[in-house]
């Protein structure tokens, strides 16, 4: 019984000595392409969702991968990232930044859009609620984010419309439109780089959280 035991562990360790040897990486590559495969196989077009879905830009790339992402030396590929998706950032035509916070509203409590069922014309929701709290009435929302209640009181926005004199309004439409511009591995989705909400939705939004008469800022 013992030998056959230490046969048995012995047989276990020749197995990972073999898999040291042999190119991890090859290995990796050859199992990740399976694995696309697999997705991609299982995966189905439809409506407003094509099979680009399944391509992943540098950002999801680099933030999927649990090596890369977490590794400290990467702290130069996560800046440069960041870079990139600042780079990208549309600012709203003529410095116009807000909108109408009751537009807002709707737009912040909508999780509707981009699925398989959607009808590709209709306007997507902002699905904010989803993860963050934004008004001390609503009956439930998520907690990924943090919280937006009070948001633009809590920074002493007064005049929202002046984003010149109050940075905090070009910081929050740019995180509104890539939100991986200031944390390359956010969870928050990039509204406006992913063409989910429009500029007109990403003003109204931009009321919602800031407008001292929106009630989030009651
Ligand atoms: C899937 C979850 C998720 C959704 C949906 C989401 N967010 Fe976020 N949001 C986050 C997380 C997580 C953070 C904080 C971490 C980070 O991004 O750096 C955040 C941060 C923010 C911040 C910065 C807060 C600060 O104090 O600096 C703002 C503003 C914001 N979100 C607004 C929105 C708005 C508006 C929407 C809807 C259009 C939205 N978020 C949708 C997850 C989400």
């Amino acid at each position: 019984m013992k030998n056959t035991t230490m046969f048995v562990m012995s047989a276990a360790g020749a197995a990972v000595l073999l898999a040291g040897c042999a190119t991890p990486n090859a290995r990796d590559a050859q199992l990740q392409a399976r694995f696309d495969a697999m997705v991609k196989a299982s995966f189905q077009a439809n409506g407003p969702v094509t099979m680009a879905r399944l391509d992943q830009d540098d950002t999801q790339k680099f933030c999927s991968d649990p090596v890369l992402a977490v590794a400290k030396e990467t702290a130069a590929a996560r800046a440069a990232l960041e870079k990139q998706n600042l780079d990208s950032i549309k600012w709203p035509a003529g410095g116009k930044f807000l909108g109408d916070w009751k537009a807002g509203e709707s737009i912040a409590q909508s999780g509707r859009g981009m699925t398989w069922t959607d009808a590709p014309e209709q306007a997507n929701g902002g699905n904010c609620y989803n993860c963050h709290q934004i008004d001390k009435k609503e009956i439930s929302h998520g907690t990924i984010g943090p919280s937006l209640w009070n948001y633009g009181k809590l920074r002493g926005v007064t005049d929202p419309a002046s984003a010149a004199a109050e940075p905090i309004v070009k910081y929050t439409w740019g995180k509104i439109w890539n939100a991986k511009a200031y944390n390359a591995c956010s969870n928050m989705p990039r509204a406006g780089h992913m063409g989910i909400l429009t500029e007109a939705q990403i003003q109204h939004v931009m009321a919602l959280l800031l407008d001292p008469k929106s009630p989030v800022n009651q």
